[in-house]
């Protein structure tokens, strides 16, 4: 039995709400898996009676589970393989050149889930600063999610998700085997701090970026909610910064800010006009 049509409406009303993500018609049978678990732990027998309690009684705790249980946490190691070789053989030399007297650098993986993303741009950036000592480089990654982060945090990866596109060199140099799990070791772990940022309201002041890496986010959200995070993509972008999106993600007819700037097989977004700097 999947949720009727005003429950849905109702949750479907809920997460455009505190997330920004828009549940179209249709998708009342992901409603329905998604939450049924959650309807189980509370001791409802099905996800009507579930969300007839929480309209009587909006506990808060109990709707960041429902919103949790709404997003969508798929991801991956080195995901798509291109913006990470991008980011290896151009961007890095790019700002490494760019930066030379302040030898500092930031980067931000925003909508980060479990943190496989900024993870992985932790290890491109190591392998390049060896090469080049005496930098300072912050990344941030951050996401709505309280159970992604503090999933990010701990670092702690199953073996199905240690083979989704990680090099079996890359896991024998920067894990060590925990049980049945994969520990990431301190010295990449300790390169990423991570924060909660709800990306559809104003984001707080976490100062400006090199490289934003905003990827398989936005195709949750709706035209309005996209130009609203351009905008706050640019407060934050530096003038010569790289913005990367996820394959089905575009600037293109939705901010004329910026434009697309291919290095072999990535594609990554940089502001017109922009100077050095
Ligand atoms: C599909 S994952 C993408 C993970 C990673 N960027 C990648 O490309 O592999 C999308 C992530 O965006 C997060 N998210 C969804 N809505 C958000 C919002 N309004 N603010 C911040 N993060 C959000 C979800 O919690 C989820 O972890």
């Amino acid at each position: 039995m999947t949720v009727g049509a005003a429950d849905f409406d109702w949750i479907a009303q809920l997460v455009w709400q505190r997330s920004a993500i828009v549940l179209e018609k249709g998708k009342e049978y992901l409603v329905e898996s998604r939450l049924a678990p959650l309807a189980r732990k509370t001791g409802a027998e099905t996800v009507s009676e579930f969300v007839t309690r929480l309209i009587a009684k909006p506990d808060s705790s109990l709707i960041s589970e429902v919103i949790d249980a709404m997003t969508t946490n798929e991801t991956s190691w080195f995901r798509d393989h291109y913006p990470f070789q991008a980011l290896q053989s151009h961007v890095l030399p790019e700002l490494t050149r760019n930066r030379g007297r302040q030898r500092t650098l930031r980067v931000w993986s925003a909508g980060c889930s479990s943190g496989q993303e900024p993870y992985s741009i932790a290890m491109v950036v190591q392998d390049h600063f060896a090469l080049h000592p005496g930098w300072a480089v912050d990344i941030i990654g951050s996401d709505l999610s309280d159970v992604m982060l503090e999933k990010a945090r701990n670092a702690r990866y199953g073996q199905l998700e240690v083979n989704r596109g990680l090099p079996v060199a890359m896991l024998v140099r920067h894990f060590e085997r925990l049980g049945t799990e994969w520990q990431l070791r301190p010295e990449i772990r300790r390169m990423v701090d991570f924060r909660s940022i709800n990306l559809a309201q104003r984001i707080p002041e976490i100062g400006t970026f090199d490289i934003i890496f905003l990827r398989n986010v936005l195709i949750y959200f709706d035209a309005d909610t996209k130009r609203g995070i351009f905008e706050q993509v640019k407060r934050v972008l530096r003038p010569d910064g790289y913005l990367f999106l996820g394959g089905a993600e575009t600037t293109l007819n939705v901010d004329p800010d910026f434009e697309p700037v291919m290095y072999d097989r990535a594609t990554c977004y940089r502001l017109r006009g922009r100077e050095v700097s």
